[in-house]
């Protein structure tokens, strides 16, 4: 087994990534230790600059979201932690993946015409072959499993398309150069919703801090925001299907699901019947007690800046190794001398 994974050092670390992705990757690292596979997490710091962004921010962003990363637990014992930047070869494959993709493929993006929205003229290029950046973050790899929230599920679909016709357009059958990558999606929490607003998606990019939950925010900040989450009067329903045209109230019934392991109905069994007044105080405390341990490391962490970029380049290292392989035979199956 093979795990790899990704996220933007773009903002915060917010509760959607951590209940969609990171609590999965650090789940999966225990397991695959166990059985002799690899994880690979990395910060998509090439990806991040797909967007207008600030050189000096990008930095320190990548060093705090890899402090936020091992503060959640990922552990570099255990996995290979490292950003992109370091290392060349992703780069690389995007480039020869590119003969592979159709510009049809990507037209078909959402999250293209989601961030370029109405300016499609102006958008960046990379913006556009952004998913082929991250085809080749997961071939290089030979990952068998991604562990990511539903929102990845479409650009992981676009892998697998690179991969298959690479194989078929290149290599003999017996010998594909690319394994096919299953996303791992989780059943729960695979979408966390805005507090603000039940139907957009929890993001780093939303402009409102009160939309989301960060995982370094104080346990005041934490109970501020559930407080003030987006509801109706209504109270909780007893049963799921009560639940339906109330997305913010099924945003939050899901999260406190997701922290306690219950289902949706476990959860409603609970608190049909309660107010918001009586289930938000509930939400928050739990909330504030799942990030305590997170938020105290992540502390301590995040101010050791030449701890966290050797511990960065030391994955790095491990990470070009890995991928050398992979490339190598990319160069080779097109034909390419080097
Ligand atoms: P990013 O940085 O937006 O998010 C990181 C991970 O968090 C998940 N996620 C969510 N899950 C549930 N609810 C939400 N509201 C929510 N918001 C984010 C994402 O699905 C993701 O798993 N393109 C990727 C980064 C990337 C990548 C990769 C991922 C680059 N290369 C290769 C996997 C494999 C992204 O921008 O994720």
């Amino acid at each position: 087994m093979r795990i790899v994974s990704g996220i933007q050092p773009t903002g915060n670390l917010h509760l959607g990534n951590y209940l969609g992705a990171i609590r999965n990757w650090v789940k999966m690292q225990d397991e695959v230790a166990q059985t002799g596979g690899e994880c690979f997490f990395f910060l998509a710091d090439l990806h991040a600059i797909s967007m207008p962004h600030d050189p000096a921010e990008l930095s320190a962003n990548t060093r705090t979201m890899a402090a936020a990363l091992l503060a959640c637990g990922v552990d570099t014992t255990k996995s290979v932690l490292f950003n992109q930047a370091r290392v060349p070869a992703h780069a690389e494959l995007q480039w020869l993946l590119n003969g592979t993709a159709r510009m049809g493929w990507l037209n078909r993006m959402t999250q293209f015409k989601d961030k370029s929205g109405k300016n499609r003229e102006g958008a960046s290029v990379a913006l556009f072959t952004y998913p082929v950046l991250q085809a080749a973050d997961v071939l290089l790899y030979q990952a068998t499993h991604v562990p990511v929230g539903d929102d990845q599920k479409q650009h992981l679909e676009l892998a697998r398309d690179i991969a298959q016709k690479f194989n078929n357009d290149f290599c003999e059958e017996e010998a594909p150069v690319f394994t096919l990558p299953e996303p791992f999606i989780p059943p729960e929490a695979a979408r966390i919703m805005s507090l603000r607003d039940g139907t957009a998606k929890m993001s780093k990019s939303d402009p409102s801090e009160m939309s989301r939950v960060n995982l370094s925010d104080d346990a005041d900040t934490v109970m501020k925001k559930i407080k003030k989450a987006k509801t109706d009067p209504e109270p909780l329903p007893g049963e799921e299907k009560g639940l339906e045209g109330r997305a913010e109230a099924l945003n939050l019934v899901s999260i406190f699901g997701a922290l306690t392991g219950k289902s949706v109905a476990d959860v409603l069994s609970e608190y049909g019947g309660q107010g918001f007044g009586a289930f938000k105080p509930a939400l928050g405390e739990l909330l504030v007690e799942t990030l305590r341990p997170i938020s105290e490391r992540f502390n301590a962490l995040r101010v050791d800046t030449p701890e966290l970029d050797r511990q960065l380049a030391t994955g790095a290292a491990k990470a070009r190794d890995a991928a050398s392989a992979t490339l190598a035979s990319t160069y080779d199956a097109l034909g390419l001398l080097r």
